[in-house]
């Protein structure tokens, strides 16, 4: 009885944070940081020198952004494409699985703004939480993932990602997806 009650002392000690298993709502709340992060950055940097200043933020601030959102959270922060631009920008089998039927999704008539997933997995040997959050694309966004890409919008994309698979993009298609992990 008194093993018992000192359980749960120490459980409920504990509380919130350090014992709670990782959720959708925990992870929501990350998607809606690194993009409340990320967005002022992007239209900061259009307003201060078009889309070809902006990929200079983009590929400055997108990793810093998840790397320290990574640092306070404990999760593993990502996004990711079926037509990447950056190298970390690449699926593994999972998330092109996930990326695949959220395009299904999509041609369902699902709310882009509404799709996601998440699954616990065992992956090289440890239990972890995975979690995926549709990105629609914008109308913002075609200036560099688009149809029409401007030439010298396309050169500086060049230079920092010579594999680029970005563009192409129609407003209202799923552009990729947040993908976050956390170990159990
Ligand atoms: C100024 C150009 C620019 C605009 C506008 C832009 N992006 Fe990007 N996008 C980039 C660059 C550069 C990267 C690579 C960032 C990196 O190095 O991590 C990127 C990467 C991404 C990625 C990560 C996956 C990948 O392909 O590497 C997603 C998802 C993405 N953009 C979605 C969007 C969406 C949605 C919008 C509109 C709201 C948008 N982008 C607007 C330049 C842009």
């Amino acid at each position: 009885m008194k093993k018992t009650l000192m359980t749960v002392a120490i459980l409920a000690g504990f509380g919130s944070q350090a014992w709670a298993a990782p959720s959708n709502d925990e992870a929501r709340e990350l998607v809606k940081s690194y993009m409340g992060q990320l967005k002022p950055e992007l239209k900061k940097g259009m307003k201060n020198g078009g889309p070809v200043n902006a990929i200079e933020v983009c590929h400055s601030k997108a990793p810093q952004i998840a790397a320290e959102l990574s640092e306070q959270s404990g999760w593993h922060i990502n996004r990711v494409s079926l037509k990447p631009r950056a190298e970390s920008g690449q699926p593994d089998a999972w998330e092109e699985e996930v990326l695949e039927k959220f395009n299904r999704q999509l041609e369902d008539g699902a709310n882009p703004k509404k799709i996601e997933f998440s699954q616990t997995v065992v992956m090289n040997g440890e239990k972890q939480f995975r979690y995926m959050k549709a990105i629609p694309t914008g109308k913002v966004c075609l200036a560099c993932h688009g149809t029409d890409v401007k030439a010298p919008v396309k050169e500086a994309i060049a230079e920092h990602y010579p594999k680029d698979k970005a563009t192409g993009y129609h407003k209202g298609e799923l552009r990729g997806a947040f993908s976050f992990s956390k170990s159990l």
